[in-house]
Order: C-alpha cells, then structure tokens, then sequence
C-alpha cells in the first residue's frame, strides 16, 4: 500500500450546517422518507454509455444528483457524449460527430499532450478510477485529471492491473496519482491479483476487460461493492467467480435503453441513524433502497447489536439489485457496542464508518471499527478525521493503523465541530448533534452537496430542526 498521504484541503470553503438538537415531531409518531439514487450505481450506470454498443440513447432513471456523479458529466461531454437531465433522469445520447474538447497545457507539466480530450473529474475518485477503467478498455487516447485532493489520491491500484493486462497508461504528473493518460487497451488476457479491496479498482479492471473482450481474471482480497458485477451481469455478460475472484468470459452484453437506479443505503443510514438515536419510539420507511448485501454492513452491524431494523417489500430490479424497505423502529436501549472485525464487513459499511463511530459514541461500551486502513486514503484520512470530529463532541477514540476503537460512555456535547470538507464526515457530525441538547456548528457541513444533496431536508423531514449558515 502506498504511504499515507494528508490531502490538500480544497480551495473552496462550504457553508456551516447549524443543528439544534431534539426532535420536532411527536413521539411514537410514523415517518417515510425517501433518499437520493445510490451513488456507486449511478455511476456505473452512466459509464455503460460509453461500453462499445451502448444504445443511441441511454436514460438513467433516479440517478444520484450530487457532486460526486455530476463530476462525471463533464468527461464525458468531452468524450463526444450528449448528456442532459430530464425530470429525475439522466439522458446520455451517443455523439452523430464526435466533437471532442481538447487538452490544455498544463504550466507545471512536461510532455503535456495537447491532442487528446481532458477528462476532468473535479474530486470524484470513483468517477476518474471507474473511467480509466472504460478508457483502458476500449483503447481511447485520453487525459483523466482531478481536483487538488483528488490528485493525491492512490490511482496505482487500478494502473497496475490495467498495465499487467497491457493498457499503455502513462502519469502525467506524480507517479501513482492523477493526471494519467490514456493510450491503448488491455490487450493480454490472463490473471491479475488486486492489493487492496476497493471497489473502484476492481471495477476498473473489470470494466476495461468486458470493454475489451478480454478474458480476465480478478482476483481479490474481499469481496466489496459488486455493482459492476451485478449490472454487467444484468446486461447478459458471463461473469464467473467466487468470494475472492471475478472470472470476465469473452461472451457478449446488451447494454439496455434504460437504467433505474436504486436508493443509496449510505444516505439511507442518516436518518435511520437519527431515528434510532432520538430513541422516541415510532416508526421510520425509508422505500427503494439498494439491499446489496456487499452494502449493508452498518445496518447489519446495528441488527447484531440489538437495534430493530428490517427489511420490507424485497423485490430485484431488472439491473440486478436487490431492493426493499428499511424500517427502523424504536431507538438504541439495550445496546451496548458495536464491533467491525472482518474485511468483508468493514467493505460493506466503508462509508459508514464516521457515522458508526458518532453512534458509538453514545453507547455505554467500548465499540472498535478494524479493518479500516484503505480509510486513510478517502477524500480525507478518515480515520483521523472521524476521531477528530468525535472527539469534538466530547467523545473519546483511540486511532489505530488500521481502526478506531470508539470509548463508550462519554459525556457528548454541541458546540463547534469540524467537517473537514469531508461529506461523509460532516454528515455524521450533523447527525449526532441532532441529538444532543443545545446548538451544534458543523464547519463546512454543506459539503454534504458531494453525495446527498438534501441531506437537510431529508433529516427534517423524520424531525430534525437543521439550517446552512454562511455567515460563521
Ligand atoms: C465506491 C467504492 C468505495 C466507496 C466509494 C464508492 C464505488 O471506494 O468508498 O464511496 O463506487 O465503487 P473504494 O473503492 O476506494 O473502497
């Protein structure tokens, strides 16, 4: 694994979220909420758009709107694509003519192409991982670039692989790190073994082999999110594997017309996470939302330490996923810790983690999250963010290498909290001062735009009183 980076923070500072705890609606009382399309299949989805024998007209329906998925939109404008928003759709139409957008020079870099398109992908690591993937699968000269932060993120997970199978992929800039280029496809078939666990870099890999035709194996160490797996299974591909491989056959695929994207169980887990801390009682649905059980941990944590979630109305999509309710009932009595010992596990609540460590907080019990290294290479070190933001609420945690152990039975209370431009952070902060008396800044908590964009509005509809300020 590479070495621990501390990522730049981005230029741009968000407004504050002001929270004031307690709950607005009577205990007991019944809510429904619906959360935004899950991010990790919205993305997905719209690089179908760009597999060889994509439709004319690909519509994702109920794709997530925040920044992280938008920052994919530009690339592939840039691509030749026409990409537009219709009602709660996304409508990529294939270019008649492409009209690619060329490079422009680079100041700081040499040997800076200036003839192939400049795919920006703002801070989005899962737009720029996912789109190398594609790129490297169907042979297209590109440049992928980030934003500040996202520059210094690990893009040698997915080059590796790529570069073993033969994609010619060269760094423009630091070794390891965006901007790359792209220059010719996977073009050798065989086995490639993956170092860590994330997602993103083995749906890349994968992405580029079905783009290629080529016969592939990935081999893995846990089995993590497998919406790439599942979709291009859906689309008819024959892809084989196990816990700890995916076998990518040279059998065709049929990319549909049309894509519905499920509701995130990541953004799901606020106010399920709200609900259970107000602990009033009643009842919170949350419909439509995407039970992948590769997605699913922070629920399943909770169930195994006695919270009362379950699922409802289970059904599957025609893109593979498997859908239903989640109802919350009741709060946390009763429990007592919560305890991440397992990879697979960790995977399946990888962007959870801030949030399980604000509700550990509040538990009489010593709760440990393990597992957790790749978390030091996120939009933030998230170990140390999470331990920093929970501490600011008065809670104790110890930073391990690889985990957090979360000291139960501190005294918790409001006041000023950093979000770190974090969305994953600023989030959890919110939604632990929704619970504590008193008014709780989250500085920059607006980023939360990144993945949920009416993060507030969500929240106050199960009762929570939560404002933006930009006037800190
Ligand atoms: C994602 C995978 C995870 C997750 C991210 C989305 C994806 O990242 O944290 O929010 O869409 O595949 P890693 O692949 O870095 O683990």
């Amino acid at each position: 694994m590479p070495e621990v980076q501390s990522f730049a923070m981005p230029m741009t500072e968000s407004a504050d979220l002001v929270v004031d705890g307690g709950r607005t609606t009577r205990s007991g009382a019944a809510h429904e909420v619906v959360v935004p399309g899950d991010k990790s299949v919205s993305h997905r989805a719209l690089l179908a758009a760009l597999l060889p024998g994509a439709p004319a007209t690909l519509t994702v329906r109920g794709a997530n709107a925040g920044g992280a998925v938008r920052a994919l939109l530009p690339a592939m404008r840039a691509l030749g694509l026409g990409v537009r928003a219709e009602g709660d759709a996304l409508v990529v139409r294939q270019p008649v003519t492409p009209q690619p957008q060329h490079v422009r020079p680079h100041p700081d870099i040499d040997a800076w192409p200036e003839d192939v398109p400049y795919l920006h992908t703002e801070g989005s690591s899962a737009a720029a991982r996912l789109l190398i993937g594609v790129l490297a699968g169907t042979g297209t000269h590109a440049v992928v670039d980030g934003d500040e932060v996202l520059r210094h993120r690990p893009m040698d997970w997915l080059v590796d692989p790529l570069t073993e199978l033969g994609a010619d992929i060269t760094y423009l800039g630091e070794p390891g790190r965006l901007p790359v280029r792209t220059a010719g496809p996977v073009d050798r078939p065989g086995t490639v073994d993956l170092r860590v666990g994330s997602a993103q870099a083995r749906s890349a890999v994968v992405l580029a082999a079905v783009a290629a035709g080529l016969p592939v194996t990935v081999r893995h160490p846990v089995r993590s999110r497998d919406h790439t797996e599942r979709m291009l299974a859906a689309f008819g591909k024959l892809l084989t594997g196990t816990e700890r491989e995916v076998v990518c056959g040279d059998g065709g695929y049929t990319v549909p017309e049309a894509i519905d994207i499920p509701a995130d169980p990541s953004l799901a887990a606020y106010p399920v996470a709200a609900h259970l801390l107000w602990s009033d009682g009643g009842v919170l649905r949350i419909p439509r939302v995407c039970l992948n059980p590769t997605r699913l941990g922070f629920f399943d944590v909770l169930r195994a330490a006695g919270a009362d979630i379950t699922y409802e109305d289970r059904r599957t999509t025609a893109g593979g996923e498997p859908v239903g309710t989640v109802v919350a009932r009741g709060g946390l009595d009763g429990v007592t810790s919560v305890r991440v010992d397992s990879p697979a596990l960790l995977h399946a609540l990888i962007d959870e983690v801030p949030l399980l460590a604000v509700v550990a907080a509040t538990l009489p019990g010593d709760s440990w999250i393990g597992c957790a290294e790749e978390l030091r290479f996120k939009e933030t070190d998230r170990l140390a963010t999470t331990a920093r933001m929970t501490e600011a609420f008065g809670a104790t945690v110890d930073v391990a290498d690889d985990g957090l152990l979360v000291r139960g039975g501190s005294a918790l209370g409001a006041g000023l909290v950093p979000g770190f431009e974090d969305h994953r952070i600023a989030m959890a902060a919110a939604t632990l001062a929704m619970a504590l008396p008193g008014r709780t800044t989250v500085a920059g908590g607006a980023c939360h735009r990144t993945s949920f964009p009416d993060f507030a509005d969500v929240q106050r509809a199960v009762g929570a009183r939560i404002c933006e300020d930009s006037n800190r």
